[in-house]
């Protein structure tokens, strides 16, 4: 039992989908997922529009049907099932409140379907009530409430059920900026009080880094990478994973190694390596570092232009014919001519295969300097 709310008693429950296919008609959306939700986990999903991460949310919930496949919650296959017999709650981008009844009605509107007593919504209303800090609010109509309070009544009108899965789709899209982070602390908070398993989909990678026990990446209705935030940060499995997370992006070059030495298309060398053949080389921005002693082995670039954003600057530098941004200092000093003197620890360069967009592992050779 949770100490701080006696009456909210959620028991998480994992989620797993195995072979789940969907189509529309001729149209493929998901063609074959195999995919576990850990009990009392949050789950980012993230991937480009279109992806299907939607039609995921829809098929766990049951507003949507699989094609094949199975959906198995704690220990029943649910496929079959009806969606309020599933024990999952969903909150939407749109989520829908009934204009006319107050806010307490909204939230104990399925405790009164479910045929709780008036006294029993009563004392559950109030407990998620206070719990999202809308125990003074419970009288208004949702039009006289702002729309981060109304956010919080269809998180209210979720979680009063004790569902055992809490499944959101985009639901802080619709909020400003500052309320967007005010509420992603509130959801943090709430999780980690109550421990639903949750499933969450956003196009925000800040929600996705900071909210998440794990993270999904999809990719046309295919997992790209299912992993912790600081697993997909530090050591994306693909391009396409490395390119949608991080902020600026990373930088991605061609590259060539001679089965010793890899170097850029201006023939720089960059690290040693032992495989031979044309690779793209990746590297966040943050990792590149701006040389100032003067190393001989320094890579060299030309600064192009440069943005002051207040807590850090960005340059962007034409590195060998590929525009490249390189993090750096707030106001550190730039560079007398154009010229950077790069360098980039070898453990944080990343290289992919150029067909198949996969990280290739283990092809760095180890230098002194590295080892340091
Ligand atoms: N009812 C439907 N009938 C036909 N096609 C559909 C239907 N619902 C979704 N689709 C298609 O399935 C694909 C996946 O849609 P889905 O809504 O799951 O994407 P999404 O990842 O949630 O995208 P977004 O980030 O834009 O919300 C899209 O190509 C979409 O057009
Ligand atoms: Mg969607």
């Amino acid at each position: 039992m949770n100490a701080i709310d006696p009456a909210i008693h959620i028991a998480a429950a994992n989620i797993r989908l195995d072979g789940v296919t969907k189509s529309y008609g001729a149209m493929t959306v998901i063609p074959k997922l195999d995919v576990e939700f850990r009990a009392g986990e949050f789950t980012v999903v993230l991937g480009p529009s279109g992806c299907g991460k939607s039609t995921l949310m829809q098929m766990i919930a049951g507003l949507e049907r699989i094609s094949g496949g199975k959906i198995v919650i704690g220990d029943r296959e649910v496929q079959d099932l009806e969606p309020r017999e599933r024990g999952c709650a969903m909150v939407f981008q749109n989520y829908a409140l009934y204009p006319h009844m107050t806010v307490f009605d909204n939230i104990a509107y399925s405790l009164k379907i479910a045929g709780l007593s008036k006294a029993e919504r009563r004392v559950r209303v109030d407990i998620v009530a206070k719990m999202l800090g809308l125990a003074d609010h419970l009288d208004r109509k949702p039009g006289q409430l702002s729309g981060g309070q109304r956010q919080r009544v269809a998180i209210g009108r979720a979680i009063v059920r004790e569902p055992a899965v809490l499944l959101f789709d985009e639901p802080l899209s619709n909020l400003d900026a500052q309320l967007r982070h005010d509420t992603r602390i509130e959801l943090a908070e709430l999780h980690r009080r109550i421990g639903a398993t949750t499933v969450f989909v956003t196009h925000d990678q800040v929600e996705a880094m900071t909210l998440a026990d794990r993270i999904l990446i999809l990719n046309k209705g295919e997992i790209e990478q299912y992993d912790t935030p600081k697993a997909i940060y530090h050591k994306p499995a693909s391009m396409f994973v490395a390119k949608f997370i991080g902020s600026p992006p990373m930088n991605i070059l061609p590259i060539k190694s001679d089965g010793s030495v890899l170097r850029l298309s201006d023939g720089q060398p960059v690290a040693k390596c032992h495989l031979k053949g044309e690779f793209q080389l990746g590297v966040r921005p943050e990792d590149i570092l701006v040389d100032t002693t003067g190393d001989a082995s320094a890579i060299k670039a030309h600064v192009r232009y440069r943005e002051d954003l207040g807590s850090h600057s960005i340059l962007v530098a034409d590195l060998s014919g590929t525009m490249v941004r390189i993090t750096t200092p707030f106001g550190s000093q730039a560079p007398e001519s154009n010229v950077l003197l790069l360098s980039c620890p070898q453990t944080k360069l990343h290289l992919f295969d150029t067909v198949t967009g996969k990280a290739i592992a283990g092809a760095f050779t180890a230098t002194t300097k590295d080892q340091k």
